[in-house]
């Protein structure tokens, strides 16, 4: 016979521990330790119920994926729901989350699907309430307001839906367990009941999740390693942008991006993204470039702003908001070398527009361009895009889809390009735009104060 045995896990950072702890180990925490049962032991000799099968065995028929009904978040689900599968959707709290998944609800119902939508957070007349603010109206979704997991199941068998959304993850809990809903031994047996019962049943489902304040998913991240699929729905309160960031995929890339904006009848897909991200021009803003950075499988037009101020005494101040902070050191640090600009005694503050954050490298050359204006106190030319990656030699790199970052700059109606000039050979520009190539950061300056 197995034997049921416990252990000790902490509720603040999921440290685990054969025995109660007064104080945790892991985050120094007191009084968080809480005894969870584990499974039993297998008994030596156990009936199989799974058969080992060949690869091919397996018909492809049955992979199909769901569609969301909004192609931003299909863009960065890799294509669809796929069914079996978890999703997590995590972000701050009025972020928008519930109304995403209403209007996905919605979507799917539309295409003569069930849904189950459990809300474990706002009573059923709130989340009518909203139903009716969207004008959704569809007698396919079943609203549930049960936060016990165990007769989920009940549920979905009942029901038979295609989808099933979890709203949210904090909220529902199991019986078997005795710490409160939310808790680390809470949040993690919920996740591995609703894993095991996707696998089983072939379902879709979401679980929303709470973001603490220092932005991860609240209670530790043991949610991320057992989900499949992790999306972060961000944005700040005061823009109605917000934007959907894959952070783990099973089944795609999670370098895609998908942007939608809150509007008063709920979220919709933004059509052209780089507007976004660009302010309507200014005339003679010092401090101002545009630069064209690769997120995903699309090119986006940025705008970067920079403010550089004499610092007072002591060390100078260099922040970023929307880029490493370690590449703006640099990027300054290659200027200062190569220009015998005097940026040591100068504060450098930058930002980038709209609420990305930008890891493709080839937005340097946009980022000197702001940092030169302002400290020079010569706006750039607003019809002018730069491109390309900044060299520790301060020479300009070549970087990957030119042809399609050039394209978009043509889209949004701007006039010129600066690119690196070093992986020039044989390439066919388009016409009506002129492109100025640049293969060092002292040819660079040149061309943009002096010429
Ligand atoms: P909600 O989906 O409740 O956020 P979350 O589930 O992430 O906590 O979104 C709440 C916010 O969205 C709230 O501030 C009102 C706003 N909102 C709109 O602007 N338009 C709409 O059509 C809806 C339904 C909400
Ligand atoms: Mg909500």
């Amino acid at each position: 016979m197995g034997k049921s045995i416990s252990r000790f896990s902490c509720n603040k950072c999921g440290y685990e521990s054969s025995k109660w702890l007064g104080k945790c180990p892991g985050c120094d925490a007191w009084n968080t330790m809480v005894e969870e049962p584990l499974e039993k032991k297998t008994a030596p000799g156990r009936r199989r119920t799974t058969e080992a099968v060949p690869l091919n065995a397996i018909s492809d028929q049955d992979i199909r994926r769901l569609r969301t009904g909004r192609g931003e978040l299909d863009r960065v689900l890799g294509g669809g729901m796929v069914p079996g599968s978890v999703i997590l959707l995590g972000g701050d709290p009025g972020i928008g989350k519930s109304t995403l998944l209403l209007q996905v609800a919605d979507a799917v119902a539309r295409g003569g699907k069930t849904v189950i939508y459990l809300s474990g957070e706002e009573s059923l007349k709130q989340v009518r309430l909203r139903s009716l603010r969207l004008d959704i109206n569809n007698p396919a979704i079943y609203l549930l307001n049960e936060q016990d997991i165990d007769l989920l199941d009940g549920y979905i068998k009942e029901i038979d839906p295609e989808l099933v959304i979890v709203d949210s993850i904090q909220t529902v809990y199991s019986p078997d367990i005795s710490s409160i809903p939310g808790s680390v031994s809470q949040l993690r047996e919920c996740t591995a009941r609703i894993i095991n019962i996707a696998k089983n049943s072939d379902k879709a489902f979401f679980l929303v999740g709470h973001v603490t304040k220092d932005g991860a998913l609240a209670g530790p991240r043991v949610l991320e390693h057992m989900v499949d699929v992790v999306i972060y729905f961000e944005g700040e309160k005061n823009y109605s942008f917000r934007l959907l960031r894959g952070i783990k995929n099973r089944f795609g890339s999670t370098d895609e991006i998908g942007l939608m904006e809150m509007s008063g009848r709920g979220l919709v897909e933004v059509v052209d993204p780089s507007y976004v991200f660009l302010s309507p021009a200014l005339p003679d803003s010092n401090g101002t470039a545009v630069t064209a950075s690769f997120e995903g499988s699309r090119p986006l037009l940025i705008e970067v702003q920079t403010l550089v101020s004499a610092s007072g005494a002591g060390y100078p101040r260099r922040m970023a908001s929307g880029i490493d902070q370690n590449r703006l050191a640099l990027i300054i640090a290659v200027l200062e070398k190569k220009t015998g600009y005097n940026l040591a005694a100068n504060d450098v503050y930058l930002k980038v527009t709209g609420g990305v954050f930008l890891k493709d490298p080839s937005v340097d050359l946009g980022i000197a361009a702001a940092i030169i204006s302002s400290y020079r106190e010569r706006p750039l030319p607003s019809d002018t895009v730069f491109i390309g990656e900044l060299s520790l030699t301060g020479q300009i790199r070549s970087v990957p889809f030119l042809d399609l970052r050039l394209k978009e700059v043509q889209k949004m109606g701007y006039k010129r390009a600066v690119v690196p000039g070093s992986a020039s050979k044989n390439r066919v520009y388009r016409s009506d735009l002129e492109v100025l190539e640049v293969n060092t950061i002292e040819e660079f300056i040149d061309l943009i104060m002096e010429g």
